[in-house]
């Protein structure tokens, strides 16, 4: 069965669009943790924040919270930087994902380069396995750096499905499908837990879930966040559990 990882930047993102720095009076709408835990009871089996150096949407308040409060794993995902790393392990969530992180970028836009960070990248991913907590590494679908993410003793990588999801061709994103499974199959085949995430939405998850091996969770942001506005959190998570649960013979006969 594969479970949903809920990334609720955006419940952030809507709140710092009026609140941002707001210090007096009621608290600013809409409030994150409340919806964690919404999300949570509607079946979400994980809830991912990304606490960037901006600040731009997630708070350290926001973190903290969240960590007292849920009763599912955290996943934080954060830049492999000495502060995050010493805020991780002062917090320790149930699992970091570590992230490229580029001020300039709207969203994450590629995956880290473990390959190619591999000492530094193994001493973060020691230190926080050491504390306990569990580590990610967010990737492209590539057998170097899937190498490159069990070297660095990751337990679990989370494949970048950004350039599937981005795909505007049939051939383009059956390559992208390939690549997927291709990586998701080595990691699986390494004993890692296989993640995976970034641009997965309602329309585009079920052809991925069908092409890739070895997924346990995706972690999905976005489409999910945008559907809550018109139908409510709890709808909308509880319709992608039933895109990720349903039997394939009850999709094609929709
Ligand atoms: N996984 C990671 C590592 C991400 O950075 C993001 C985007 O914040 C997601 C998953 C979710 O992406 P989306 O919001 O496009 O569903």
């Amino acid at each position: 069965m594969i479970e949903l990882g809920l990334n609720i930047d955006h419940i952030a993102t809507l709140r710092e669009a009026r609140y941002r720095g707001w210090k007096r009076g009621l608290p600013p709408e809409p409030n994150v943790l409340q919806a964690a835990v919404l999300a949570e009871g509607a079946g979400a089996a994980q809830i991912t924040v990304h606490l960037r150096e901006d600040r731009r949407h997630i708070q350290d308040a926001d973190v903290r919270e969240l960590r007292k409060v849920l009763r599912v794993p955290l996943n934080l995902e954060m830049a492999a930087t000495p502060a995050m790393s010493a805020y991780a392990l002062r917090l320790k969530p149930a699992e970091v994902c570590l992230v490229p992180e580029n001020r300039q970028e709207v969203t994450t836009e590629g995956g880290l380069d473990v390959a190619g960070d591999l000492p530094r990248l193994r001493k973060v991913a020691r230190q926080l396995h050491h504390a306990g907590i569990k580590v990610s590494a967010f990737i492209d679908p590539e057998i170097e750096q899937v190498d490159a993410a069990h070297a660095a003793g990751a337990q679990v990588v989370e494949l970048h499905t950004g350039a599937y999801a981005n795909a505007t061709s049939t051939a383009a994103r059956n390559r992208e499908l390939r690549r997927q499974g291709r990586a998701a199959a080595h990691a699986g085949a390494l004993g890692l837990q296989v993640n995976a995430g970034h641009g997965l939405h309602y329309i585009n998850v079920r052809e991925y879930i069908e092409d890739v091996p070895h997924l346990h969770t995706l972690n999905i942001g976005h489409a999910i966040i945008a559907r809550a506005i018109l139908v409510g959190l709890d709808r909308a998570v509880a319709e992608m559990l039933a895109l990720l649960r349903a039997p394939e013979s009850s999709l094609l006969a929709d």
